[in-house]
């Protein structure tokens, strides 16, 4: 396996160490999703239209101004991504510079500052290095990172901040969803407009999600599939991951308008496919809009095969059942296509299986 090693430049962030670490603690077994966080956190500040000196300190509260712009004009973004454990012990991290990039694509879009890559990856290796002993197993879980930034202007007013944190923190975690997924496609509510910040990992739109979600929870679904704000009738994505339809032997998946999270697993994912027609018994894939009412069509001929998300949380998750307009599609238990998909992409994560992309970098 051929892994580049990407030297670390630790030297210009300034790291205090926690005295004991809090990993005796903690039951790596039994640590679910988002609950338990490692012992360090990096945060570095922005002031006077510069990024000041980065730091690592022990994971801990942060100072909160009750007039911080962040909490009411919401300039709030943030990244998701993962470490993993390879079986050598190695630490290895996927793509990790797409994330940079998506952050400061959610940056700009929000009239925020910047990350510059070194403060980014720097920042990013120098804590997983030092908390690496927080990665699972990796058949156990793995080391998930949350990158985000926000305002701290202490203003009323509607106008950019001038001033941010970037804090990047870590935690162990295990399967987001455990069972296949259930979603609900419903005409009431819509994620992301044309010309909005869908396409931007601003906290905002996640927020906006929560009540659509519960009615759909209620309901007894996991989430809402989102449909399009115009016509709700074009599939976008779900609240978590992106979405893919095997129909017949054509993989379909949303064209992104703006309205949707360029997804690192989506963009993973079809590159892999679009290298494995032969082995799956592919015909191809196709990017384009596609309509919840072409998704009940083929449910009722019999050529909807298989539905499937993916996510740095959520992975490859299966979807079993679609629910729209009062009806539900119960999608078949055999998952040929997401079943590989997940073997291959989480081998090659864990660097069991080769990457011809290039895609892991070791610590
Ligand atoms: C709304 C939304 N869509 C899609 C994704 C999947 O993106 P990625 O594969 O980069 O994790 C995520 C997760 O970050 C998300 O929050």
């Amino acid at each position: 396996m051929s892994i580049p090693i990407i030297q670390q430049n630790k030297s210009d962030i300034k790291i205090t160490r926690i005295g004991h670490s809090r990993l005796n603690n903690i039951d790596m077994e039994n640590v679910g999703f988002g609950k338990v966080f490692s012992d360090h956190m990096f945060i570095c500040h922005y002031e006077n239209g510069e990024w000041q000196t980065p730091e690592i300190v022990p994971y801990g509260k942060i100072p909160l101004s009750p007039s911080f712009s962040a909490i009411h004009y919401g300039q709030a973004i943030f990244e998701g991504m993962k470490a993993y454990r390879g079986d050598n012990d190695e630490v290895l991290l996927f793509r990790p510079e797409e994330n940079w990039k998506r952050m400061n694509h959610s940056a700009s879009r929000l009239s925020m500052p910047e990350i510059p890559k070194s403060l980014f990856i720097d920042g990013l290796k120098a804590l997983i290095d030092l908390d690496k002993a927080w990665i699972p197993q990796n058949d156990k879980g793995q080391l998930y990172i949350r990158p985000h930034m926000f305002a701290t202007d202490e203003f009323i007013g509607v106008k950019a901040s001038e001033s941010y944190t970037f804090v990047i923190f870590t935690c162990p975690v295990s399967f987001y969803y455990k069972n296949p997924v259930k979603l609900l496609a419903t005409k009431e509510y819509t994620r992301a407009a044309i010309g909005g910040m869908g396409n931007a990992k601003a906290a905002g739109n996640y927020a906006a999600s929560l009540f659509p979600d519960k009615l759909a929870k209620n309901q007894g679904y996991d989430n809402v599939l989102w449909l399009d704000a115009r016509l709700h009738q074009y599939i976008e994505e779900c609240g978590t991951m992106n979405v893919f339809f095997v129909i017949d032997d054509v993989v379909v998946t949303p064209l992104p308008t703006g309205t949707i999270l360029g997804g690192v697993t989506r963009d993973s994912v079809i590159k892999l496919l679009k290298d494995s027609y032969n082995t799956l018994g592919l015909n191809g894939i196709e990017i384009r809009r596609v309509s919840i009412y072409e998704i009940q069509d083929a449910y009722m001929q019999g050529t909807l095969r298989e539905a499937f998300g993916t996510g740095t949380a959520a992975t490859i998750a299966p979807i079993a059942k679609i629910g729209f307009g009062g009806k539900d599609m119960n999608l078949p238990e055999e998952r040929p296509v997401s079943s590989w998909l997940y073997k291959q992409l989480y081998g090659i994560q864990t660097g069991k299986i080769y990457d011809p992309y290039e895609w892991v970098i070791m610590l």
